[in-house]
């Protein structure tokens, strides 16, 4: 076995240095360094079940290099979780051998949710539905159907290692979820030694750690919850996985006081990373993924809490828009279609403006960009000579999503705008559009998507950039296309 190294850990930020200092040069925290064996795998020995299972990291067989094409691209079929939503946001099931990471504050549902998906994999019930055709999928959803009888062992070996909770109170949980599965194993376990010989013991598919953050590894000298067992942690689950072809997923909390080492710092170990947005106080959840080596895109899964665990949510539609009465929407309300993942959403922007105390104005935002917003309020000053500096401005996406892309700077622009002259925008208006620092619109990626979404859904008026005639016409859809924010403003 190869010697360890010594390096030099922040307990901080996990950024490892080789020599000590005083102060970590990549976050500035002052006195965080540590140090720190870097941990050594004896890739020599392959364990018993890596060679049967075709493991994704072939560190166990000591691969040679193989030319692009001779690569089989196949070798790593997925697990469909049987979660649609689920699924979405990894890119189709649970890669054998990967490491997958589900973020979020804690009580948002992450324990729910593994729950959920540790069952549904051991009962089989995702495969089932994954093997059902498009329209019987509708037909059972509809409860038109039966579903069609699957083997009850078609499902996968499941352990889920709860360092949180007891075993009897996951029970209860699982209880109350109505799970039951002889093919769903739960662990209490904390010390990841003993975590790692139940695997080798009971060799599951899929391993669920719940969390991260509550497991030890009894030789490192470093108390649970610390960057140091934290990395060394997932560092030897991660190598497991790749050795064996269990896949790994892992739940981490993220909190605001920063106690604990945050999931941030395994970011860059694990395949997937997921996070849950937005706070428990509103019923539908959001999970983002932010890193997929196993998906093309930054997809966006959502649920809703009831009674009986996280519900999917398949068409959003109007689910982030308030329904106003017959008086329309206030002022400061805009509508518009963002683009999350590969689906289009629409939301409502809202906007607040109060006279401030003068020369301390405020800006609020939650749920878009703050730095975005402050542009934005910039150009509305010297573009369209809005006069906001004595003001205090609040900008907020209904329902607790957020929404990264510029294409919603439109929708805020004119959110804003209307607020302060107190007019409402008619009923129904939605606005998608990139604002330039010259006040020009910009074109957005896939308008056309966003906009027939749109359509759908009712909208009956929409304010986009200008096009030359690249959109068709959609029927009963009116289009007010314009290349700067002053000719947008004109229309309020
Ligand atoms: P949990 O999954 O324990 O959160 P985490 O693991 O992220 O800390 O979720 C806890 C919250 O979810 C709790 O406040 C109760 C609520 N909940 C429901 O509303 N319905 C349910 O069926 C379950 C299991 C939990
Ligand atoms: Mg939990």
């Amino acid at each position: 076995m190869a010697k360890a190294r010594v390096q030099f850990l922040c307990n901080s930020c996990g950024s490892v240095h080789p020599k000590w200092m005083g102060k970590c040069p990549d976050c500035g925290t002052w006195d965080s360094l540590e140090e720190y064996k870097t941990p050594t795998f004896d890739a020599r020995k392959p364990t018993a079940s890596a060679v049967g299972r075709g493991a994704t990291g072939d560190f166990a067989r000591g691969a040679d290099a193989l030319t692009i094409d001779q690569i089989d691209a196949n070798d790593a079929p997925r697990t469909p979780t049987g979660i649609g939503e689920f699924d979405r946001i990894l890119g189709g099931g649970v890669v054998p051998g990967s490491a997958v990471l589900v973020g979020g504050e804690p009580g948002i549902g992450k324990s729910t949710l593994l729950l959920q998906v540790a069952s549904t994999l051991a009962t089989g019930a995702g495969v089932g539905e994954a093997l059902m055709s498009k329209r019987q999928r509708q037909l059972v959803r509809a409860g038109m159907s039966e579903a069609p009888s699957h083997d009850p062992t078609s499902g996968v070996r499941v352990l889920y290692v709860t360092s949180e909770e007891s075993a009897r109170q996951t029970k209860l949980r699982a209880a109350r979820l109505g799970i039951e599965s002889s093919n769903l194993l739960v662990l209490a376990e904390t010390n990841v030694e003993r975590i790692v010989n139940q695997i080798h013991k009971t060799n599951p598919a899929v391993v669920v750690i719940d969390s991260i953050q509550m497991i030890y590894k009894p030789d490192v000298p470093a108390a649970p919850g610390s960057v140091t067992q934290l990395r060394d942690c997932c560092m030897e689950l991660v190598y497991l996985a790749k050795t064996s072809g269990t896949a790994v997923v892992f739940v981490g909390h993220v909190t605001k006081a920063g106690t604990l080492a945050g999931p941030k710092i395994i970011e860059h170990i694990v395949d997937t990373v997921v996070y849950f947005e937005g706070d428990r106080f509103h019923a539908h959840r959001i999970v983002r993924c932010v890193k997929n080596r196993f998906g093309s895109t930054h997809e966006v899964g959502l649920f809703e809490m009831t009674g009986e665990g996280l519900k999917e949510v398949t068409d959003p539609g109007n689910l982030f828009v308030e329904q106003y009465g017959p008086g329309g929407p206030p002022s400061g309300s805009v509508l518009t279609a963002a683009l999350q993942g590969s689906r289009v959403m629409l939301v409502e922007v809202q906007a607040l403006t109060a006279s401030s105390v003068i020369g301390a104005a405020r800006r609020k935002v939650s749920g878009v960009s703050a730095d975005r917003v402050g542009m934005i309020i910039a150009v509305l000053e010297k573009r369209a000579e809005l006069r906001l500096a004595a003001d205090d401005v609040f900008v907020n996406v209904a329902g607790g999503v957020k929404v990264v892309e510029p294409a919603i700077d439109l929708a805020i622009a004119l959110a804003i705008a209307s607020a302060h002259a107190n007019r409402p925008l008619s009923a129904g208006t939605l606005a998608i559009g990139e604002l330039g620092l010259g006040g020009e619109i910009r074109s957005v990626p896939q308008l056309e998507v966003r906009l027939r979404e749109a359509g759908r859904l009712g909208v009956g008026h929409a304010i986009v950039p200008h096009t030359s005639g690249a959109i068709p016409k959609l029927g009963g859809m009116a289009l007010h296309e314009v290349r700067r924010l002053s000719q947008a403003l004109e229309g309020m």
